[in-house]
């Protein structure tokens, strides 16, 4: 399996392109037009379509080809892009892909109105697809939903997390997306049981892995590159991989909200590096699970992709 020759960023780019086109595609009329603004806002917004374009991928890695994965991509960047308008509420985040959060800019209840309406056109978009898989893509994609709730809410009713509940919130909230995409490209791309089990399971840690780093970067990177607010997660006492590895080192939170953003940096500097490993592993596993899919290009571009995730600067 290789990854170093495929130029990942460039493809993941085309295929956002192809996938803001593919959501463009989608007419609706709502009412009051101020609904209506909200939800265009929403769905016109510049994030990496990271599942979706995983999803075309895998798609292509079991013979299929990106024509028939475009209605379950835009499906599943419509699901993605719900959960943010409401993750931006609980954590009342003023931006998000370097515009105004739709709770900032319309305020909580209109955010609230409009997740409704962004998941009644998501399922309306599904229940058009004219893959004979239909069904079974509503099901995995309602599963992930459900999964995603399920992970927002235990990240806001425990307390004294340990690695064990971060690995399991993060598996609930962040990679239940990034594995049904991956399964619904192999489904729909015609792959065998085995190649969609494997990248069902490749998913799963690619998301994990993924939101290991959107963790790192809350404390290492700038608002400005990111487009969404750094330190949050401190200042939401949420238990990312990095709170918890820095309490676990002796780090605590008060500490942590007493010292500037250049001694914060190098406190934690230990613990990012810590974080950075327990990525690569899940990476680890994630390549393995590519052996039960068949050799090819798309395969090496699944396998490119966790090089992605591990470096991805926003
Ligand atoms: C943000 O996801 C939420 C997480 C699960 C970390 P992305 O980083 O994929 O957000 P966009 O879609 O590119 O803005
Ligand atoms: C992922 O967690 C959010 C969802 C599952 C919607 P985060 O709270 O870390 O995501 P960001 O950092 O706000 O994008
Ligand atoms: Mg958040
Ligand atoms: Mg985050």
């Amino acid at each position: 399996m290789r990854g170093s020759s495929v130029d990942i960023e460039k493809v993941l780019e085309s295929r956002a392109a192809l996938i803001d086109k593919e959501m463009g595609l989608l007419s609706f009329v709502i009412e009051p037009p101020e609904l209506a603004e909200v939800v265009r806002y929403a769905l016109c917004q510049k994030g990496k379509k990271v599942r979706a374009s995983l999803l075309t991928i895998s798609c292509e890695a079991v013979g299929g080809n990106i024509a028939q994965a475009l209605v379950p991509a835009a499906v599943m960047e419509m699901i993605h892009n719900t959960s943010l308008v409401m993750d931006d509420v609980i954590d009342a985040a003023e931006t998000r892909r370097g515009r105004s959060t739709i709770n900032h800019r319309w305020g909580n209840n209109m955010a609230l109105i409009a997740c409704d309406a962004l998941l009644a056109l998501t399922i309306r978009q599904a229940s058009k697809s004219s893959s004979k898989m239909t069904n079974a893509i509503i099901e995995c994609a309602a599963n992930s939903m459900l999964s995603l709730a399920e992970g927002e809410a235990l990240e806001l009713v425990g307390k004294d997390y340990t690695l064990k509940d971060y690995y399991k919130i993060a598996e609930r909230k962040t990679a239940s997306l990034f594995s049904a995409s991956a399964e619904i490209g192999a489904l729909v791309g015609g792959g065998t049981d085995r190649e969609i089990k494997a990248l069902g399971q490749y998913g799963t840690s690619i998301g994990i892995a993924f939101q290991i780093r959107d963790d790192i970067l809350d404390v290492t990177a700038s608002t400005d590159s990111l487009g969404k607010p750094t330190l949050i997660d401190l200042k939401m006492d949420r238990p990312t991989m990095i709170m918890l590895l820095a309490n676990e080192s002796g780090l605590t939170r008060e500490k942590m909200l007493a010292m500037n953003r250049d001694e914060l940096r190098d406190a934690l500097k230990p613990s990012v590096a810590r974080a950075e490993s327990l990525a690569m592993e899940q990476i680890n596993n994630a390549r393995r699970h590519l052996e039960a899919v068949r050799p090819g290009p798309s395969r090496d571009l699944l396998y490119a992709l966790g090089d992605y995730v591990l470096a991805r600067g926003k």
